[in-house]
């Protein structure tokens, strides 16, 4: 399989730029250089941390990429506190993360703006992350592929093979982000196989088998490496886990070490 694991570390509100310089730095330190033969992995500090973490990445050669955590949809305007696409990709973000569950829930992000996100940020060469993922009173309803596949459709609908090929979707399920329940491996993996499916009806078998889809919701050390063995999950979105650099590194190591 051709897929190139992606292993992201959304820090979410935490770590100030001071505390996000240390933590790159520490990180690097433990996390061995073979696994990048294998595996990307990107971090994806708060804005205000953005030009600190992009230096040190840049100036000490890491193999870190740059991601962020959000964005708005047009390039400028005025729209007060919201950052531009473009701003990202003048400091060199590879990476950023779209209708998190918690912008959706807390700020109110809806599909049709991940929709127009997904477009800005493409439009200036970088990868969007979009999530997408079901509330354990949709998982216990049967609504879980309804509400993941409409998401998968909302996000990726009227784009070219190629777009959609490039673009990250992350399997979040709501209940297991932040609780310490993971999604077990063969949950993760079926409901991951559903989105490739979806893919592939809304472009091709060969889109299909090319995007990457990851696993995000309470990943840690010890769930790592089932969860990375399987089929359809070609990387993780790490929330707690990703603060701290030894238990992610040692997830990176995990799941390079699946390939
Ligand atoms: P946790 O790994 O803390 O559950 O967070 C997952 C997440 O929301 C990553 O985006």
């Amino acid at each position: 399989m051709s897929r190139t694991p992606l292993i992201s570390g959304n820090w979410k509100m935490y770590l100030n730029h001071f505390e996000a310089i240390q933590t790159v730095q520490k990180l690097h330190y433990v996390t061995p250089t073979e696994v990048f033969d294998r595996v990307e992995v990107s971090v994806h500090p708060p804005f205000t941390d953005l030009r600190s973490v992009q230096t040190v990445i840049e100036s000490e050669e890491f193999e870190f990429a740059l991601g962020a955590q959000h964005c708005h949809f047009e390039d400028a305007g005025a729209f007060t506190g919201e950052v531009s696409p473009a701003f990202l990709e003048k400091l060199n973000v590879r990476y950023v993360i779209v209708g998190h569950s918690e912008r959706r829930e807390l700020f109110g992000e809806t599909d049709d703006m991940v929709h127009r996100k997904v477009g800005a940020i493409m439009k200036y060469e970088m990868t969007p992350i979009v999530c997408v993922g079901e509330t354990l009173v949709e998982r216990e309803s049967g609504d879980t592929e309804a509400k993941v596949l409409g998401q998968v459709t909302a996000a990726l609908t009227d784009r070219s093979s190629d777009q959609i090929a490039k673009i990250v979707i992350a399997y979040e399920p709501i209940w297991a982000i932040g609780t310490g329940v993971n999604a077990t491996a063969a949950d993760a993996q079926a409901v991951c196989a559903s989105i490739r499916g979806r893919v592939a009806e809304l472009a091709d078998a060969d889109t299909a088998a090319a995007i990457r889809i990851q696993y995000g919701g309470s990943v840690k050390p010890g769930n790592a490496e089932e969860l990375m063995g399987q089929a359809d999950i070609d990387g993780a979105l790490v929330g707690g886990a990703s603060l701290h650099p030894e238990d992610f590194a040692r997830i990176v190591e995990l799941a390079a070490a699946t390939r």
